[in-house]
Order: C-alpha cells, then sequence, then structure tokens
C-alpha cells in the first residue's frame, strides 16, 4: 500500500477495500501523550471526521462517502476522490476556471455554515476538484453548532491560506466572499467577526 502523506496527526494511505479504490486515514499514536490519554483523543477525533464528512454531503457538499471506521485502530477508509487538490490547480488553472472553482467554494462553504457546521481548517490543500465539483476532505477539527465567529475563523483561515499559496490570486478570495454572501442569510454577521478576527490580528 502506498503512503500517500504522513502528517503531524495523521497517515494517509492510498489502496483498495473490497474492490475499491479507497483512502485509508489513520491516526498515529503519540508517544509524549499519556496512552489512554492518546487512545481516547485518537478516537474521538476519528469519529468527529468520520460523522462531519457524512454530515457535509447531507448538507449538498460533495465528501467521500466513508466505508468503514475503526475506531479502536482511529482509522477510517473512504472514497478516494481522484482528482488534483484545488491548491495545485489554482496555480495552472486560467483565469475562468479559477473563478468557477471559487464560485462554487463560496457556494459549498455556505451551504456547511447554513447547516450550522464549520470545517476547522478551510485551506485550498483539503480541497480536491472532481467530476466538475469541489470535494472537501479532513474534517477533523470541523464541528456543529456553530457560532458566526467560528464560521468567521473558517473563512479568515481561507484568506490566510490564499495569501500564503495563491497571493497573487487574492481576487479569487473576493470570488469566493461574493458567493458565499449571496447564499448565506447570515453572511453579514459572519463578516463582521471577520473583520474583528482581522483588527485583532493587526494590534496584538
Ligand atoms: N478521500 C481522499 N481522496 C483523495 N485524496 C485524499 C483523500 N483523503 C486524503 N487525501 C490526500 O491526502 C492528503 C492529506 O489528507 P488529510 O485528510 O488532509 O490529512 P491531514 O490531516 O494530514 O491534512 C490530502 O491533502 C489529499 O491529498
Ligand atoms: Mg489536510
Amino acid at each position: 500500500m502506498e503512503v500517500i502523506r504522513r502528517g503531524a496527526e495523521a497517515e494517509i494511505r492510498k489502496g483498495k477495500w473490497m474492490g475499491r479504490d479507497v483512502m485509508f486515514k489513520a491516526r498515529v499514536p503519540k508517544a509524549y501523550r499519556d496512552p489512554e490519554l492518546d487512545s481516547s483523543l485518537r478516537t474521538s477525533r476519528t469519529k468527529n471526521e468520520a460523522r462531519l464528512i457524512q454530515e457535509a454531503r447531507a448538507l449538498g457538499v460533495p465528501t467521500p462517502v466513508i466505508y468503514d471506521v475503526d475506531v479502536i485502530g482511529s482509522e477510517i477508509v473512504m472514497q478516494e476522490i481522484k482528482g488534483p487538490r484545488v491548491k495545485d490547480l489554482l496555480d495552472s488553472a486560467d483565469d475562468a476556471l479559477r473563478e468557477r472553482i471559487c464560485e462554487e467554494i463560496g457556494r459549498m462553504v455556505a451551504l456547511l455554515h447554513e447547516g450550522g457546521m464549520t470545517h476547522g481548517d478551510l485551506t485550498t490543500s483539503n480541497m480536491i476538484f472532481a467530476d466538475g465539483r469541489v470535494w472537501f476532505i479532513d474534517f477533523s477539527l470541523g464541528g456543529k453548532n456553530a457560532t458566526p465567529e467560528e464560521m468567521g475563523v473558517d473563512l479568515h483561515l481561507l484568506k490566510e491560506a490564499f495569501q500564503s499559496a495563491h497571493s497573487d490570486m487574492l481576487r479569487f478570495y473576493d470570488v469566493i466572499m461574493r458567493s458565499y454572501s449571496s447564499r448565506f442569510a447570515r453572511s453579514d454577521e459572519v463578516r463582521k467577526k471577520i473583520k474583528s478576527i482581522e483588527d485583532r490580528g493587526r494590534y496584538t
């Protein structure tokens, strides 16, 4: 089986499960944590991620199908989404495609927030472009019953991701925000929160 990524929290491998092309996402033990705490953290994060991936899909946001969750082994088996990461695609795409992708990102984040969910790590590395749609992965830091402040944090993070990975494309972040705002009734409240997060950052 091919290891795709060894992150701080999780290891991602690509392989087959019941004849399907899947990704295995396993949370790895941390030696510096108390073993009991470590295992309960890994279990709760694995469950949280699997649950949120499914709930996001119920809201209409494309996410991988979850085939299996091994709570003890802290591993999720999910559909492999075959396509480029939005992070890489934005670099090579023409402006028309960039516009379309960013319009779609805004629409999907509006659906998530409308449903009371936050993603928790909203960067273009956690989005995959496939079948003409933007798919969202990596919900381990996401949550439910979100406040406008938490939604603001989601979008502020996305803006920071644009500033670092796509600094020549900041106008496309504005496309995301326009698309989001036109579709989400509480976007005014969220925009105010983003502004206060930014002001706080400026003076501290
Ligand atoms: N279901 C999936 N389909 C396709 N690629 C995936 C899938 N899940 C993860 N990946 C790939 O593995 C990388 C890391 O996965 P992710 O869930 O974001 O873990 P991490 O918490 O380490 O960021 C992603 O950026 C993506 O390239
Ligand atoms: Mg990730």
